[in-house]
């Protein structure tokens, strides 16, 4: 019997994956059997992934594009089509961070994170949802959401206001495309020992901060949200509609 987590098969177009966690989620759907794109904005760290993916055996493959650009989406995607990949399996990962005072932030870098870590989401998703509902077989779309999802704090408004506009985007996708068997679903990591983090991984308050806040008494690992991404990208999910599954050792449990 197919196991349910079986990716065999399946196209998994991972955006911002180049290292950290969209790195791991690749590894992750790999593993599982998926075909995984690779998606960055420069070729040679895209070309770098995949080699990296392929050296361990997992099917992989680059697209380079920036997802915050409308236009380039579009031609990904016009480029996918005309190369005959379907992308059957879609994690919006891509996103950055900008940390500054609200009274000190600047319109542009308000409209930088807002355009990456959220519109952009909404542009992936439509043209992967287009073409999933015009094969008829369904999908999978998977939006990377954050523990400030539901816990603002200071220094990170434009960030944080993304975040918890990915967790109403991630509901109008379930509400809009579940008749089309897609299950738009996302996951909430906690705080994550990545690059985006290396100012708070190098301060040793923020550190013991997290550690002594952190039920679990420690930060995550990227590796440690593949298995919930697999499940999302799974059959064995195929109830499961706008929901954040959040994957934080505990940490929004004892707020
Ligand atoms: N780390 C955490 O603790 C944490 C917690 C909650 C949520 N998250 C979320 O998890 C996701 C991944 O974060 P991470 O920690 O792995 O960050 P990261 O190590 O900084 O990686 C971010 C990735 O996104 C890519 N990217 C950024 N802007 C892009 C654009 N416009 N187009 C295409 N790719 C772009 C980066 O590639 P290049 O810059 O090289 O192009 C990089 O591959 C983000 O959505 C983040 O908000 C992270």
């Amino acid at each position: 019997m197919p196991s349910l987590f079986d990716l065999t098969g399946r196209t998994a177009l991972i955006t911002g994956s180049v290292r950290g966690i969209g790195f791991s989620l690749a590894e992750g759907l790999g593993e599982a059997g998926a075909t995984v794109i690779v998606n960055g904005r420069q070729q040679p760290a895209v070309d770098e992934a995949v080699a990296r993916l392929q050296e361990k055996g997992y099917k992989a493959r680059g697209a380079v594009f920036d997802v915050a650009d409308e236009a380039a989406v579009i031609a990904a995607f016009q480029a996918f089509d005309e190369e005959g990949v379907e992308v059957d399996i879609l994690i919006n990962n891509a996103g950055i961070q900008f940390r500054k005072p609200m009274v000190e932030l600047e319109l542009k870098d308000w409209q930088r994170v807002l355009d990456t870590n959220l519109t952009a989401a909404f542009v992936v998703g439509r043209e992967a949802a287009k073409r999933m509902i015009a094969r008829g077989r369904g999908g999978k779309i998977i939006n990377i959401a954050s523990l400030v999802s539901e816990a603002a704090r200071a220094t990170v408004a434009p960030y944080t206001a993304a975040k918890g506009g990915i967790k109403m985007l991630t509901r109008s996708m379930a509400a809009e495309w579940a008749k089309f068997n897609i299950q738009a679903n996302s996951i909430g990591p906690g705080y994550i020992l990545t690059e985006m983090n290396t100012a708070l991984i190098d301060n040793p308050e923020f550190d013991a901060w997290v550690k002594s806040s952190n039920p679990a008494g420690r930060w995550g690992k990227p590796e440690e949200l593949a298995g919930t991404a697999v499940y999302l990208a799974s059959d064995a999910s195929n109830y499961v509609n706008g929901q954040i599954i959040y994957v934080d050792g505990g940490w929004l449990s004892v707020l």
